[in-house]
C-alpha cells in the first residue's frame, strides 16, 4: 500500500536535511526530486546541450535512468549507472538547473518517473511540485517556509564553511531571484498547495522542525 508525504518549498528552508531524517525516524522511502532535474542538467552540460526543447535534449530524456540508492545513512543518486551524488550538487549546476527544470519536455518525463517511485512504496517526497502537481492525493502535505533574510542567512553560512566566496548581500539576491523563477514559471510553479499545513522554519532549529513535521504525519496516521 502506498503512503506519500509531500514537503514543497522554496530553496534555503531545510527542506532536504529535515526530509532526510523523518525519512529514516518513519521508514519511508526519500524521494529528493529536486536531485533528479539536477541530473538532467549534469547530463545536458556533459554533452554540451542548452536548456532548451531540441532534438538533443529528447534524446537525452530518452535514454535517462536516474535511480536513488542508500549506503548506509547516504542517500546517493545514480545516473545512468554512475553515481553523481556530488557532481550534481556543484556550483555550474546550481546556476543552471532552475532552466532545465522550467521546460515542458523535462517535467514531462521526470513527473511520471516521480509518480512510478511512489506507487508502491510508503514514501516521503520533496520538491517544488510534489503536493500540487505529482501528488495532489497526498496523504500529507507541508509547505516549508521561511524568511528570506534566514534562508540567506544559512546560505551564507554554508558557502563560508565550504570556502565558496560570496557576501551575504550576493546570496540575498540570488535567492530572491530563484524564488522570483520558481514561483513566476509557467509550468508547475512553487506554491502552498491549499489543503497544505505551512510549517514556518525561520525561528525553528532542524529538531523543532523535524518534531513538529513527525507529529502532523503521526496524526494523521494514528
Ligand atoms: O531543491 P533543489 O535545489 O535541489 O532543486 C533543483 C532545481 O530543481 C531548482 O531549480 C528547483 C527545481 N525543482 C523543481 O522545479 N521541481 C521540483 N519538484 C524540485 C526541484
Amino acid at each position: 500500500m502506498s503512503f506519500v508525504v509531500a514537503i514543497d518549498g522554496p530553496a534555503g528552508t531545510g527542506k532536504g536535511t529535515v526530509t532526510k531524517i523523518i525519512a529514516e525516524d518513519l521508514g519511508l522511502v526519500y524521494i529528493d526530486t529536486g536531485a533528479m532535474y539536477r541530473c538532467v542538467a549534469l547530463e545536458a552540460m556533459k554533452r554540451q546541450v542548452e536548456p532548451e526543447e531540441s532534438t538533443e535534449l529528447f534524446e537525452i530524456l530518452d535514454s535517462i535512468e536516474i535511480a536513488f540508492k542508500k549506503n548506509g545513512m547516504l542517500q546517493e543518486t545514480w545516473l545512468n549507472g554512475e553515481n553523481v551524488s556530488n557532481e550534481i550538487r556543484s556550483a555550474m549546476i546550481d546556476a543552471k538547473v532552475d532552466k532545465f527544470a522550467a521546460l515542458k519536455c523535462v517535467r514531462d518525463k521526470m513527473t511520471p518517473l516521480q509518480r512510478k517511485m511512489g506507487e508502491t512504496s510508503k514514501i516521503i517526497i520533496e520538491g517544488r511540485d510534489c503536493g500540487t502537481v505529482i501528488f495532489p492525493d497526498a496523504d500529507v502535505k507541508i509547505y516549508l517556509d521561511c524568511s528570506m533574510e534566514e534562508r540567506a542567512n544559512r546560505r551564507y553560512k554554508q558557502y563560508l564553511e565550504k570556502g565558496i566566496k560570496a557576501t551575504y548581500e550576493e546570496v540575498l539576491e540570488n535567492i530572491k531571484q530563484r524564488y522570483k523563477i520558481e514561483t513566476q514559471r509557467e509550468i508547475a510553479p512553487l506554491r502552498k498547495a491549499e489543503d497544505a499545513i505551512l510549517v514556518d522554519s525561520t525561528k525553528l532549529t532542524i529538531e523543532e522542525v523535524v518534531a513538529e513535521i513527525e507529529k502532523i504525519i503521526n496524526e494523521k496516521v494514528s
